[in-house]
């Protein structure tokens, strides 16, 4: 059985852990946190899963490394270094950072070529994405490797051609949130009307086309050419930014709308889960699970 290192048991490393687990990977997840076996014993119950506070351990014998620790360079830094010393040289070592340039998580260190950002959506067991984002120092071999495994599980990897913040996910989800905040500041429009906005159109068009495909069928057989003479021509506006000394206004507006904490994250966690599910399917994407173990996948997003 291939083995798989998850490093870090937050929202992110869970998740990998359950989706590596389901697809028969041996899983060893790797976290300081004092509740760590408890967690594993909710959490990843009926899994093939073993946790230890001991990184280097659990690196020894992988065959692959999925870091999910916190979003902080110098941790990362300080995590591959490890990782680079007690795993093979044929092992990737994955991040799944959501903006660190590879190249600062690999700096100084001796495995270089083998570290690359597999940063994936937000849960990764049932997100198609992975952004596979190479750094100047990453081998082809590491990348290939990456985005085998990654379309083993069932995903989609969509590999960058170079290094950038944020990369491309976000950068796009970091401009339209910045708008989505600035419009509820202005008081256009309050929160849970923004959200009910987006997924009733652009949220639901963008499972089915992407922003250039759309803007082809926008300007019906002209195409994008003619949408954009004709509508684009006119969208001549400034869109304005966020104020961030007036964030707090929005996240207490965000936290009335949907409330906090354990209970509320659950509530919200399983509808978010239970409409994912239920579109993954019949848009063409592999279903969660369905895949094989390592070796025997075959490739996901029939039709994309
Ligand atoms: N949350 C998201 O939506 C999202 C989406 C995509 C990618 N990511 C990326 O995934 C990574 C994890 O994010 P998250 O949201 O799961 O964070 P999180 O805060 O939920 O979890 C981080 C975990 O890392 C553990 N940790 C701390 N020090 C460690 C160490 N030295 N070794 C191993 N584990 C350690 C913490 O105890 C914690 O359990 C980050 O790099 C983040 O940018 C997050």
């Amino acid at each position: 059985m291939a083995v798989v290192t998850i490093v870090g048991a937050g929202v992110i490393g869970v998740s990998w852990a359950r989706l590596f687990g389901a697809a028969g990977w041996e899983v060893r997840v790797s976290d300081p946190r004092p509740d760590l076996a408890d967690l594993v014993a909710r959490e990843l119950a009926d899994l093939p899963v073993t946790a230890t506070a001991d990184l280097a351990a659990a690196a020894t014998g992988a065959d692959f490394v999925q870091e999910a620790g916190p979003e902080r360079i110098e941790i990362k830094e300080q995590m591959f270094a490890t990782l680079a010393v007690h795993t093979r040289d044929d092992v990737v070592l994955a991040s799944s950072s959501s903006s660190l340039l590879p190249s600062a998580i690999a700096r100084g260190n001796p495995a270089a070529g083998r570290i690359v950002v597999g940063h994936p959506f937000n849960p990764p067991e049932l997100m198609p994405l992975v952004e596979v984002v190479p750094g100047p120092r990453t081998s082809e071999a590491t990348v290939d490797r990456a985005s085998e495994v990654y379309r083993r599980l069932g995903k989609l990897p969509v590999r960058l051609k170079k290094e950038i913040p944020g990369f491309v996910g976000n950068r796009l989800q970091k401009v339209f949130n910045d708008q989505a905040v600035h419009l509820v500041q202005q008081g256009v429009i309050d929160v849970r009307d923004l959200d009910d906005l987006v997924r009733a159109s652009l949220g639901l068009r963008w499972a089915t086309v992407g922003p250039f495909e759309s803007g082809v069928l926008g300007g019906g057989p002209g195409g994008m050419r003619h949408l954009a003479a004709h509508v684009g021509s006119q969208l001549t506006f400034e869109t304005g930014s966020a104020d961030p000394a007036r964030q707090g206004e929005v996240l207490d507006a965000v936290e009335e709308a949907y409330g906090t904490g354990e209970a509320a994250y659950e509530r919200l966690a399983a509808l978010r889960d239970g409409r994912t599910r239920a579109v993954l399917e019949p848009l063409g994407w592999t279903a969660p699970g369905a895949e094989a173990a390592p070796g025997t996948g075959s490739a996901p997003g029939a039709g994309h």
